[in-house]
């Protein structure tokens, strides 16, 4: 047995919440790798709407869950997440298990994150301040602490990082308030001794050894991963596929089929490059049809067309099996579609993704005919109109590999399985 990944194509928010949910009842066990609170996965089903931020996207079905150790946790907003489920009937504490080596976001940690950020001024990343770059960087500077730290003298280890942290957020000249973020940061810490707390790596394995069928769900997308994103305006983990490895501690050799998820066309949210971006009134309505509100922070997403400069490096760095795209139902009111095949960059046409993207990189276009029919509540693939089946065509033969699920709408239900 194999450990299938689902992972986002492009600046995260492709949808990835919710096709994991429609995937679930084939897996026994979905896990998160990478990414922490940041992460916001909508689902819709049976009139619910649920946007999960911490848990995995399988916690809604009978399978177990696991939060991995390349994964960072902020007790408090995880207490507050799991609690809402609670209160809706979804107890977690039974199919809900965390790695010990999950690191812990600190209330100091999200205190760096505002204050580099408003050191960066006009360079700033619009991280989703919730401490995501501190953490993982004490993670890697070997200062982190861990959720296995919590089983044991942990005030002494806490007092050591935060005073460590005063000083950063001193010499920054950052006004702050610690003392009224902790209390419910340790009321956190005690919740999460609730669950079942783990060596994730050991589990993983022994389920693959059992033939137990996994599933590692992504957060945020390639283009935001730190090694292969548009730098610096990109998070701080490996959101691509090499990130199951050392987010939950699994072979590389062990890596089944790689779900490459993106939307019919792009957006983005916070600063840095976007090459396709739309300033006009095609960007405004697809932000208004499709809904396009940051589900953390409640900013407005940049939208644009798609990239297929972009989503062929994303799928070479990830090693994509199979494709998968949603919001296609946003689109179904333009007269025309647009798909970036190349780049112009001082002047000489760009098709691999370059080193660098900035406001030099002109999208090359070509224009496909707009289908102008609601396809939101289409059942089978047979009812596609025939301009929509030219751009699923043209898409693949683009891309070279196949779009296995086509998704028409918010809702579990408005998902063709191709
Ligand atoms: P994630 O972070 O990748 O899980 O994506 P988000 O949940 O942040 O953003 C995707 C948004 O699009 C959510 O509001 C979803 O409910 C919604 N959504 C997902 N698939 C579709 C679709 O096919 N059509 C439409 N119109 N909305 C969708
Ligand atoms: P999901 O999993 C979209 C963006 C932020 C910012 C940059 C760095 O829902 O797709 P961070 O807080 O991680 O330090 O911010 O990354 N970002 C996301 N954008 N979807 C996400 O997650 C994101 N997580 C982080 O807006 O530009
Ligand atoms: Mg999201």
């Amino acid at each position: 047995m194999k450990i299938d990944v689902l992972l986002g194509l492009q600046w995260g928010d492709e949808g990835k919440g919710k096709v994991v949910d429609v995937l679930t009842p084939k897996y026994n066990v979905v896990t998160r790798f990478q990414g922490g609170p940041n992460a916001g996965h909508t689902l819709e089903f049976n009139g619910e709407k649920y946007v999960l931020r911490s848990i995995p996207s399988g916690i809604f079905q009978g399978n177990i869950n696991v939060i991995g150790n390349g994964v960072v946790l902020d007790p408090a907003l995880f207490k507050v997440e799991a609690e809402a489920l609670a209160a809706s009937g979804y107890d977690l504490t039974k199919k809900l298990y965390i790695s010990k080596k999950t690191h812990l976001i600190l209330p100091t940690h999200r205190l760096l994150d505002a204050a580099y950020e408003a050191a960066k001024g006009d360079a700033k990343v619009g991280t989703t301040g919730k401490g995501i770059g501190p953490a993982y960087t004490d993670k890697v500077s070997r200062n982190g602490l861990r959720i296995g730290d919590t089983l044991e003298n942990f005030k002494a280890k806490y007092d050591a990082a935060v005073a460590r942290h005063e000083q950063i957020l001193k010499s920054l000249n950052f006004d702050y308030d610690l003392k009224s973020l902790e209390a419910e940061w340790f009321e956190g810490v005690e919740y999460l001794k609730k669950f079942k707390l783990i060596d994730c790596e050991h589990f993983i394995n022994s389920e693959i050894k059992a033939g137990k069928k996994i599933l590692a769900e992504g957060a945020q997308g390639t283009m935001l991963d730190v090694d292969f994103g548009s730098y610096t305006f990109v998070t701080s983990s490996n959101a691509v596929s090499a990130g199951v490895c050392t987010g939950l501690g699994v072979a590389p050799n062990k890596i089944g089929d790689v779900f490459g998820i993106f939307k019919a066309y792009c957006t983005r949210v916070g600063s840095g490059p976007f090459p396709t971006e739309l300033f006009d009134e095609i960007g405004e309505e697809m932000c208004a049809k499709g809904r396009e509100f940051g589900s953390v922070t409640g900013r407005k997403r940049r939208c644009g067309w798609v990239d297929l400069v972009a989503l062929k490096y994303a799928i070479m760095v990830n090693g994509v099996t199979k494709l998968i795209m949603m919001k296609s139902d946003v689109l179904d009111a333009f007269d025309t579609i647009k798909a970036c095949v190349a780049y112009r960059i001082d002047g000489e046409i760009v098709t691999n993704f370059p080193y660098e993207i900035d406001n030099n990189t002109e999208p090359q276009y070509v224009e496909l005919a707009g289908w102008k029919t609601d396809m939101s509540k289409m059942q089978s693939e047979s009812e596609f109109p025939q301009e929509f089946k030219a751009y699923l065509n043209f898409l693949e033969k683009e891309l070279e590999i196949p779009i296995i699920i086509v998704s028409l709408g918010p809702d579990r239900k408005q998902t063709i399985i191709r």
